[in-house]
């Protein structure tokens, strides 16, 4: 080797280790200006909007400014402030660092309206941030799934999110299918997340879904309270509170409607059975045209060695039963898209329950099961398309009777596609989309 390159590694193993573990890079400290500015739903897509925002104890009151995005520069004149409701957090990864959340919900907002919005207090203030209310009746949109986005986060997933804000900025919302982080509690991740995504995130609302890897042990002053929900969770998503549902579950299974379509967000971690009761309550009085599940411990293991019976025993029926559009779910670090048949004796007919997906927006990356889905064959479903080694994000167009499923590469390149029909009798049909797809790989 020679002297230069020498030379090169020991400055890289130097900057390393002026950035250990435990200290924190600028841009993951809090600070008085507001970050990781993130738009969530507590309840109607069209009528209300939440943010949420970090700063440093510094900050003890906080609020928000909403105006029509009127094209005049001063738009801004005669906005409307709103107190943010703040919260201390104490981290424990790392360990004594204490930050302030603030949330605000915009309510009584105009449907189908940009609005622009800022946060902050005193001189410290977020730029203006754009964002259009969901149209209050059933209309075209489309939006974002991503897969575990989960290790190196700001270094490979960067370009995943980003590539997929370009191929659909007009997305109404990304839907985040669990393992958003490796380690819960750990902010640098955290961080990494919120850096990778940027004023994304600020943005196009996200829809967040808990994986196993929002779950980890919890000790707090030497005490373990085991397996606990990333502790920034539910500080930094202001999500629709449980109803009907076991306390433990909250901010992490809900339903939103947007635009006719009904989105409902599972936690595939724990309490399945508690959570099919709620789901097959919500199901029994679901009147949107689409219906679009998700969770993270797919239906259907895609992954070598990997298997979710628990969601076929207790799920899959009421599934089923209300033939469930889509569901998007994550954790095998492999691409699957496949369907169950309406009738599971017509395996040749294009009729269909349920779409399912499997798939995966980070670099860690497992083996396809062997047998393909071929185990699940006597439960009804049939893979279409598969993929390894490759990340993935998808835009999902709703437009009438129309659902068109699409999954991209990071280089835009399109991947896989399938159109569902939504014939007026109920029942739905699969096309097949024809534009140039790329080789299985
Ligand atoms: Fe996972």
């Amino acid at each position: 080797m020679k002297l230069p390159t020498l030379l090169a590694l020991f400055a890289l193993t130097v900057a390393g280790l002026a950035h250990p573990e435990h200290k924190l890079r600028h841009w993951e400290q809090a600070s008085p200006d507001p970050d990781r500015i993130i738009l969530t739903w507590m309840g109607n897509t069209a009528t209300s909007q939440s943010v949420t925002w970090r700063t440093d104890t510094s900050v003890k009151e906080a609020s928000a400014e909403i105006a029509l995005a009127l094209p005049k520069a001063r738009f801004d004149e005669g906005a409307k402030s709103y107190k943010a409701r703040t919260e201390r957090l104490e981290l424990v990864d790392p360990a004594k660092v204490v930050v302030h959340y603030h949330s605000v919900e915009f309510s009584e907002l105009k449907p189908d309206t940009l609005y622009a919005y800022r946060v902050g207090s005193g001189d410290r203030w977020s730029e203006w941030i754009q964002f259009r209310t969901a149209k209050a009746e059933a209309a075209p949109f489309s939006f974002l799934y991503f897969g575990d986005a989960q290790n190196s986060i700001l270094s490979f997933w960067s370009r995943i999110i980003r590539a997929a804000y370009k191929k659909a900025p007009h997305a109404a919302f990304s839907i985040h299918a669990g393992d958003l982080v490796n380690t819960a509690h750990k902010d640098r991740e955290w961080a990494e997340w919120f850096k990778a995504g940027g004023w994304i995130h600020s943005s196009v609302p996200s829809i967040p879904i808990s994986g196993n890897h929002e779950y980890t042990n919890l000790k707090v002053d030497g005490v373990d309270k085991g397996k606990q929900l990333a502790i920034q969770w539910r500080s930094q998503f202001s999500l629709p509170p449980a109803s009907d549902l076991p306390a433990s579950l909250a901010e992490t299974v809900y339903t939103l409607t947007y635009q006719g379509a009904r989105i409902i967000a599972l936690n595939s971690n724990r309490e399945i059975e508690a959570q099919a009761k709620w789901l097959e309550k919500v199901l029994s009085k679901n009147t949107s045209k689409w219906t679009i599940v998700t969770m993270h411990h797919p239906m259907f293991s895609s992954g070598a060695g990997r298997d979710n019976s628990k969601n076929r025993k207790v799920l899959k029926p009421i599934i089923d039963k209300y033939k469930v559009d889509l569901l998007l779910q994550g954790h095998d670090h492999t691409y699957a898209r496949g369907h169950t048949p309406l009738r599971m004796s017509d395996t040749e007919s294009n009729k269909i329950k349920s779409l399912y997906v499997n798939s995966v927006s980070g670099p860690k990356m497992y083996d396809f099961r062997k047998d393909g889905w071929n185990t699940y064959k006597p439960e009804g479903v049939l893979l279409a398309r598969k993929a390894v080694k490759t990340p993935f994000f998808q835009v999902i167009d709703v437009d009438g009777e129309w659902l068109t499923y699409r999954a991209f590469m990071a280089n835009g390149q399109l991947y896989d596609a399938v159109r569902l029909n939504k014939l007026a009798d109920g029942t739905k049909e699969m096309h097949p989309w024809k534009d140039g797809l790329g080789k299985e790989r």
